[in-house]
């Protein structure tokens, strides 16, 4: 905020020293001091006008209420989103494991200020917020007073189920309080200039259907695709699966369903579970988090991810 008043304030006192140099005698000093100071003034207005959008792009409360989620904390559900709140792990923990605690994110070399994921246990303040709230914070990427969420990857997390939203939601409440300071998201001038030109979307999803099912679970292709659909694969690995972008800010995977095709399941399930793949090749596990997702899926569910991999190679040798 104090950034964007300094940049439109000297913006203007630039557009005054243009008019100012205008009134000068000597034709030179003239010419080059007002289209210098003119420049100078249109560029920093430019710059502050865009930080300010994107700070409306943060702060301006979103119009959407929270659902009415419930979750009703059963021993089975809080078991199931234990399994889930693994893919939290990469980024909500200070240990790389479960509970939640919460944690600076330094791996994001962009200079865009302080970008912290919260502590998500009963150390931190979700206590204070509403089940249908936290549930809103993971689908549509919006915080409890209706500002935007940065990085949470809500892009892939909308595709969750209100069942497994309730689980997890009934996961988190469950964790032990851990007393972790983790400081309060806050970007910088730099962040909201980036925010403001589109370069650094925020978490918001704009058309998240209100109720949202799962198909029936099982080792089934449409579960498979619902199971890779939230987990993020599709951001390393390509929204189609056939190799990430090389230019992304992300890890680069390779093409998933020609290489997987070729595996049998029980290979597939072992690789994920060990690392190690059918070649003997050790998965860089800093690259692709295979042990997290070890302990997100059961067999099954790798099974599904297998069959629904399958058959999208088995569309691709069609095409
Ligand atoms: C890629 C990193 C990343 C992953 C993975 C991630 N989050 Fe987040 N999350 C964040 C960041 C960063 C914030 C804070 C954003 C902000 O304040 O602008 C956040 C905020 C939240 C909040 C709001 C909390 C608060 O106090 O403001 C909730 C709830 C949340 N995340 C839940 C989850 C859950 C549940 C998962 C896993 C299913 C998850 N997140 C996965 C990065 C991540
Ligand atoms: C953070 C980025 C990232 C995410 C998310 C991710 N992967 Fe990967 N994945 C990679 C990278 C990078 C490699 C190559 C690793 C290597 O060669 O060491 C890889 C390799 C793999 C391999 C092994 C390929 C081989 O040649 O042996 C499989 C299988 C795989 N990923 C499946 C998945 C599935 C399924 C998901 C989602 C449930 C997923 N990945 C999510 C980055 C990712």
């Amino acid at each position: 905020m104090i950034g964007i008043l300094i940049t439109i304030t000297v913006g203007l006192l630039f557009s005054l020293l243009a008019l100012r140099v205008r009134r000068s005698e000597r034709a030179l000093f003239k010419w080059a001091g007002s289209i210098l100071s003119g420049l100078l003034a249109v560029v920093l207005f430019l710059l502050g006008g865009i930080a300010l959008v994107g700070l409306i792009r943060i702060e301006a409360p979103a119009a959407r209420p929270a659902s009415n989620l419930q979750a009703n904390h059963s021993p089975e559900q809080i078991a199931r989103g234990e399994r889930l709140a693994h893919l939290c792990t990469t980024c909500h923990s200070s240990t790389g494991d479960l509970p939640l605690d919460g944690t600076v994110l330094n791996f994001i070399e962009a200079p865009f200020g302080t970008i912290a994921a919260p502590n998500l246990t009963a150390g931190g303040n979700l206590d204070q917020w509403t089940d249908g709230e936290i549930g809103r914070a993971i689908r549509e990427g919006i915080g409890r007073d209706g500002n935007a969420l940065v990085i949470m990857p809500s892009q892939y997390l909308r595709h969750l189920s209100d069942q497994d939203v309730e689980a997890l939601v009934a996961y988190l409440r469950s964790q032990p309080a851990v007393e972790h300071e983790v400081p309060e998201t806050r970007l910088n001038f730099l962040g909201l200039v980036a925010v403001g030109t589109g370069l650094f979307p925020t978490a918001v999803q704009s058309d998240v259907p209100e109720s949202t099912g799962a198909p029936p679970a099982g080792p089934t292709v449409d579960y498979g695709e619902y199971l890779v659909n939230f987990s993020m694969c599709r951001d390393c690995h390509g929204v189609n699966l056939m190799g990430g972008d090389p230019e992304g800010f992300v890890p680069v995977g390779p093409p998933l369903p020609p290489l997987v095709a070729a595996w049998s399941a029980e290979e597939f399930i072992t690789t994920i579970r060990t690392g190690v793949d059918p070649d003997g090749q050790l998965l860089d596990g800093e690259q692709m988090p295979w042990a997290t997702y070890s302990a997100t899926f059961t067999d099954d569910e790798l099974l599904a991810i297998y069959e629904y991999l399958r058959v999208l190679a088995a569309e691709g040798s069609v095409e």
